[in-house]
């Protein structure tokens, strides 16, 4: 029988909950869109030097930016401004990890598979383009933040041999600073929105190519039901932002390459790259006379290695154990997926905690340098690990599964034989044995 709670969510989310991720990550776009566009109004994407003469007191008589004059403005003198700038932060959150769990989705269900490899490829392009909307809107208040990010990513590509300083040169316009907030923000407000527009079409024309006919019909109920989740995205979006501060830049202050504030980090969803560069050991060699430093280079290679297996790994999958049948499968169907998946948050997760190495630290009471070595053991040990423990989860629940679909299910009556015995009752399980 289903639980009270099972069937209060079946009214209130219909459709299981899982699948509801890209539609969350839709809709939070469309809350950019609009609170992006507010923000157009009054913001001034230029690097030319002003005095602070706002009501903020603490940066009131600092040089800084138009770009972070207007931002202030906006938080400061503009009516709602602040609100809407955090309404767009936080949208920006809640895309990200609508699109992340998304993917994961799809892998864990095994969902990427013939016919429907291109449209992981598409989501995986949408995670791509949508961070790098990301790190240009964030780059656009030109504060301290911003600027340290600028700095980190200056380091890596210079770091990158032979065509470092050229990708540097060109990325920032010039030698480090540059200008780059005047090509970040017609790449920001018209080419990623217009990028991530047009993977949106794709992935709603290869889910109907691929949804059964039955499905294709969608009634006014459906069109109600989304427009429903709209406003529920839309209001977590209002509630965080009215009630939770995010990107005060204001605290920060003006981007400046020579300076940097203790305990500002990379959002989230980028912390991973910060952890691979903090985890690499200081490895340097001499080729062709040149000193290279692997401490850079090491962790750019393995987090694009990463990033590589990930978009391509259906067709990967497909050449290494062959094609598989499609249909969706529970993770316990397939122990070695699953493994695989969750040996890959592992290798994520690591470096990301990595990345707030010095904040524990600091908060334990522990050594910078220990915690270092912990983590880089963990990275090494941890992704085979998690897929052997998984792997053996999964195959005791596929165990359970078949237990139960020959024996049925324990109904907790003992009942007395003939002979005297004593044994459960079992009732007859309707499940179907899927596993492999
Ligand atoms: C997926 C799409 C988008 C993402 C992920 C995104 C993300 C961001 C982020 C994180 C910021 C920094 C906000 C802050 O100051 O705390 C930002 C700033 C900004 N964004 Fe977007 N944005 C997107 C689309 C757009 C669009 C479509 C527009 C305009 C039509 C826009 C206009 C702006 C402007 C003007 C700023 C600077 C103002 C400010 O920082 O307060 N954004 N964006």
């Amino acid at each position: 029988m289903q639980s009270r709670w099972g069937s209060l969510r079946a009214k209130v989310f219909p459709d299981h909950w899982s699948l509801l991720f890209g539609q969350i990550a839709f809709y939070s776009f469309v809350v950019l869109v609009l609170s992006g566009v507010v923000l157009t109004l009054q913001y001034e994407p230029s690097t030319a030097p002003v005095v602070y003469d706002g009501p903020y007191g603490p940066l009131r008589g600092t040089e800084m930016s138009r770009a972070l004059d207007s931002t202030l403005a906006i938080t400061f003198e503009t009516r709602g401004g602040l609100l809407v700038r955090q309404i767009h932060h936080w949208a920006t959150l809640i895309m990200v990890a609508a699109i992340t769990l998304h993917l994961l989705r799809l892998f864990f269900s095994g969902s990427y598979r013939r016919p429907r490899r291109l449209n992981w490829l598409v989501v995986f392009s949408l995670l791509i383009v949508t961070l790098g909307a990301a790190l240009t809107g964030t780059s656009l208040p030109d504060d301290m933040a911003s600027g340290t990010s600028l700095a980190v990513l200056d380091g890596v590509l210079q770091a990158t041999p032979v065509i470092g300083s050229a990708l540097s040169y060109l990325l920032f316009g010039g030698e480090f600073p540059g200008n780059v907030l005047t090509w970040f923000y017609p790449l920001h407000i018209v080419v990623l929105p217009l990028l991530i527009v047009a993977l949106f079409v794709a992935v709603a024309v290869l889910a109907l190519k691929h949804s059964p006919k039955r499905a294709k019909r969608k009634s006014p109920v459906a069109a109600v039901k989304s427009a429903g989740l709209f406003c529920f995205v839309a209001g977590v979006s209002v509630l965080m932002a009215a009630t939770a501060t995010i990107n005060p830049v204001w605290l920060y202050g003006p981007a400046d390459p020579a300076d940097t504030s203790a305990g500002v980090g990379p959002a989230w969803y980028l912390a991973f790259l910060d952890g691979s560069l903090r985890l690499a050991p200081g490895w340097e060699v001499v080729w062709w006379g040149k000193t290279i430093s692997l401490a850079v280079l090491l962790p750019v290679a393995a987090c694009t290695l990463f990033l590589v297996i990930v978009a391509v790994y259906p067709f990967l999958e497909e050449r290494l154990i062959g094609v598989p049948k499609d249909q969706s499968e529970r993770p316990r169907d397939n122990p070695t997926r699953t493994g695989i998946g969750v040996a890959g948050i592992t290798f994520y997760g690591v470096l990301w905690a990595a990345a707030g190495a010095d904040t524990m630290a600091l908060q334990f009471h522990l050594s910078v340098n220990t915690l270092l070595r912990v983590f880089q053991v963990l990275l090494i040990v941890g992704p085979p690990a998690a897929l052997w423990i998984t792997r053996r989860i999964c195959l005791g629940l596929r165990q359970q599964d078949k237990d139960v679909a020959e024996h049925g299910i324990e109904t907790g009556r003992i009942v007395r034989l003939p002979s005297g015995g004593y044994v459960e009752d079992h009732r007859p399980s309707t499940r179907q044995l899927t596993a492999r």
